[in-house]
């Protein structure tokens, strides 16, 4: 523990200047004066780590510097910020970090989402912390609340939408019924949508947080490998049309779970995929980049937590909430949460999660095929729900939704379906969530 009167500074060094770096740098200058009220401590900028030195950046040139690793190695360094992203380099900075006794503050939820485990491992070996809330949903403040504001609780699930670009795709979809390539391409214009889009757009950046949201609420390990995802390169304005005739709306979900196997072990199931859901769900009405989580704890019972989920000052708050807590943690002694893997439940694999489906398919417009249709979905166990048809002769469309049935059950049938002669194709399955039955 260190004396509060003997700390008159914490020395923070902030590894990347981009989009969050940047923000956080403007902070801790423009309000040193609240930030060491509130730390107890003043905090001061040892130095900030990026690719390029030669580019001004508005600040005093001799606080850059592209070696981040002395930076980090520097005695005068008590907390090291990592908002740098990507993998390796960053991993190794942070166990550098952690290895010399500092604190770190990340975001970077493609890190945490391999390797939480070691770097929590690191952090626990010299007794310092670890925080990221601004992994998760940006600015929205969800990591503390499972870890401290919940720890007394049990939490059962956590849902939301974590994606903020794949949110305002399926939002503008929505709303104008312009198709995802066309959709993509504008929020590609706006800003929102990267060059290279894959991350977001095939589930990956959602499946990385659903890792993090799922090991923190159930006190086990998953990881992103754990997670299943898909993506929302193949949703088309067929589909919100049907979703719209259902009283439903599309959205990527990130969903993690306490669930039971049939010999009643509890597990943990974490996936991500786009689903109608009602639009009177809560979920529904988040539209363009906003991120929303829903939590369900057994005492607390449904809170919802919604924001900016991206974005460098919306992400720099969160940043700048872990940055206040490690520090004040440095002044007064003692430390965060450590990681809690105590339950260390097991992931139930994707075949064995029940859901209610849609299942839209072409048919051929003629006597037997509703009946041929409904056989397969009883063959194989799934009960429907409802039944319609869209469009007549060779534009003829069923619209199936079911009862919840194992996601096992539904592939079956769908393969089942897909070989039978009337069907000409299985244009889309989508699960429907947010719903009993
Ligand atoms: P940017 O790409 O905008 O910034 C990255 C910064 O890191 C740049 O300043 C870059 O330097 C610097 N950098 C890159 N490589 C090196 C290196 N080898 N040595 C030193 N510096 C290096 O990223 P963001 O600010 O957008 O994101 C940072 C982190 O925050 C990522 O982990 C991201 O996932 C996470 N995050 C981001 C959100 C957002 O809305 N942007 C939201 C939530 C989390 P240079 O300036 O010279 O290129
Ligand atoms: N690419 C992410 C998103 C940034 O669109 O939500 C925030 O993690």
């Amino acid at each position: 523990m260190v004396n509060a009167r003997e700390h008159r500074a914490i020395g923070v060094a902030v590894l990347g200047f981009g989009n969050v770096g940047s923000e956080v740098v403007r902070i801790i200058r423009d309000q040193a004066a609240d930030l060491e009220q509130r730390v107890g401590a003043r905090l001061e900028l040892r130095g900030i780590a990026v690719r390029d030195t030669s580019r001004d950046r508005g600040l005093d040139p001799a606080l850059f510097t592209s070696d981040a690793e002395a930076l980090v190695a520097r005695e005068d360094v008590d907390i090291v910020v990592e908002v740098i992203g990507g993998i390796d380099y960053a991993r190794r900075l942070i166990l550098s970090a952690l290895g010399s006794g500092k604190s770190v503050v990340t975001a970077n939820k493609a890190l945490l989402a391999e390797h939480t485990g070691e770097l929590a491992e690191a952090a626990e070996s010299k007794n310092v912390d670890l925080y990221f809330e601004a992994s998760v949903a940006g600015a929205i403040p969800v990591i503390r609340p499972l870890t401290q504001s919940l720890a007394g609780d049990r939490v059962n699930q956590v849902a939301g939408i974590v994606n903020g670009t794949t949110n305002f795709i399926l939002s503008a979809m929505d709303d104008t019924g312009a198709d995802y390539a066309e959709t993509l391409a504008e929020a590609g214009r706006l800003g929102y949508a990267e060059a290279d889009p894959t991350a977001d757009v095939e589930g990956y950046d959602a499946a990385a947080k659903a890792a993090i949201l799922a090991s923190i609420a159930f006190h086990s390990r998953v990881t992103a490998a754990d997670v299943h995802r898909e993506g929302i390169s193949t949703i088309t304005p067929a589909d919100f049309e049907s979703a719209r005739a259902l009283d439903c709306t599309i959205k990527l979900l990130s969903i993690c779970e306490r669930v039971r196997s049939a010999d009643g072990r509890e597990r943990v199931s974490a996936r991500v995929y786009p689903a109608l859901v009602p639009l009177s769900h809560p979920l529904a009405s988040v539209g363009g980049a906003f991120n929303a989580v829903v939590v369900e704890a057994e005492n607390a019972g449904r809170l919802m937590f919604y924001g900016q989920g991206a974005g460098g000052a919306p992400t720099a708050s969160a940043v700048m909430g872990d940055l206040v807590m490690a520090a004040r943690n440095k002044v007064n002694g003692g430390r965060g949460p450590r990681e809690s893997r105590y339950a260390n439940l097991e992931v139930a694999p994707m075949r064995d999660i029940t859901t209610r489906y849609f299942v839209n398919m072409q048919v051929t417009d003629k006597a037997g095929v509703l009946s041929a249709v409904a056989a397969e979905f009883a063959a194989h166990g799934v009960s429907i729900s409802t039944v319609r048809q869209e469009g007549a002769g060779d534009g003829a469309r069923l619209v199936v939704v079911t009862h919840t049935a194992t996601d096992a059950a539904l592939s079956d049938t769908v393969e089942a379906l897909g070989k039978l002669e009337f069907v000409t194709a299985v244009t889309s399955v989508l699960r429907l969530e947010g719903t009993q039955q």
